[in-house]
């Protein structure tokens, strides 16, 4: 028989380690079976009508719950268990969710299935999740949190059945599920040096809607990478962080229908962007939006800001920063 460490296991260690208080624990504990309960409905959700092709009403005429709709109640549910959750930030909620308001200790920001145009096809689907904690010391209690300041951040693909997570200043780790649905395994992940591997992955049917000092980019560097695109950030990241390279979500601001222009981007920072280019960073990447501003300064306003995304291995974001900063 063949054993491998759990998650569960390598955290306790870190913790150890680290002379962390068990608290983080109880979350994580929250965020693996909110990850597993999630990973069972869309493992079944092409049959029980919950991946939208059966649109809102199954055959029994009872109403279908989407599977976002599905993944944002089960972790909420999680979250709010553990009784260590302030409040919680959702893509699938406009308002900020209170949980444990004066007794929680951390602040999450989670996007509970991420790539939508997958979900009808079953196809993977990211879970990802960034988080702040309560500054214990001081009276301030900002929960607009830059991704500098996130204490950990990762991402489940969701049916793949990995789980990567990037722990502040301790590296980025991969689990893979087992036969009894734990993550084991831990695997550090560095982005490749070697060029050989490397990857770009944007959507290029957009390429002609980007400024235009990035289409030149394009142009002048595609020939030398291999290219491919999911649609799904979780997936198209969980790649680059294998083969290094570079995934991109630029500004949209050549668009023939103008109204179609997003000079911001598409992605929202604090729980899509900030929190893979967390993980990028302790695998020794870098990202950055549009400015060429690094995705871990920039002060959130709102929570559901969007950003144009550059991100991956460090030569090439450098190389784009060059051209969109001139
Ligand atoms: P959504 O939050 O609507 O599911 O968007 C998914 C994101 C991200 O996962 C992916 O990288 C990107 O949108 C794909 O967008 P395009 O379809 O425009 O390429
Ligand atoms: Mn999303
Ligand atoms: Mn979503």
């Amino acid at each position: 028989m063949q054993f491998e460490q759990t998650f569960m296991n390598f955290l306790l260690h870190h913790q150890e380690k680290y002379n962390r208080t068990y608290h983080f624990l109880i979350l994580m504990e929250a965020l693996m079976s909110a990850a597993k309960h999630i990973q069972y409905y869309y493992l079944t959700g092409a049959l029980r009508g919950h991946l939208g092709f059966a649109d809102a009403v199954n055959v029994q005429g009872e109403d279908v719950m989407r599977m976002d709709s599905i993944a944002h109640e089960i972790t909420v549910h999680y979250l709010r268990t553990t009784g260590r959750v302030i409040h919680v930030v959702s893509e699938e909620s406009a308002d900020i969710i209170p949980l444990n308001v004066d007794g929680g200790r951390y602040f999450v920001y989670f996007d509970p299935l991420d790539g939508s145009s997958n979900v009808p096809h079953g196809l993977p689907v990211g879970f990802l999740f960034g988080i702040a904690k309560r500054n214990l010391e001081g009276p301030e209690d900002y929960h607009l949190r830059s991704g500098k300041d996130y204490i950990a951040a990762g991402m489940f693909v969701i049916p793949t059945g990995t789980f990567t997570i990037a722990l502040k200043e301790a590296g980025t780790w991969r689990f893979h599920i087992d036969e009894i649905m734990n993550y084991v395994k831990p695997v550090r992940m560095i982005l490749p040096e070697d060029a050989k591997s490397w990857e770009l992955s944007f959507n290029s049917a957009n390429r002609s809607t980007y400024a235009q000092n990035v289409q030149e980019w394009i142009h002048n560097n595609e020939k030398n990478y291999a290219f491919r695109y999911l649609g799904a950030l979780a997936g198209d990241f969980h790649r680059i962080l294998s083969t290094g390279g570079m995934f991109m979500y630029p500004a949209i601001v050549n668009h023939p229908n103008p109204k179609k222009n997003r000079p911001a981007g598409k992605l929202r920072l604090m729980y899509e962007a900030a929190v893979v280019a967390f993980m990028c960073r302790e695998a020794g990447g870098h990202a950055v939006d549009e400015t060429g501003t690094p995705i871990l300064d920039i002060q959130p306003e709102n929570h559901h800001q969007r950003t144009a995304l550059y991100m991956g291995s460090k030569p090439l974001v450098d190389d784009i920063t060059r051209v969109l900063t001139t």
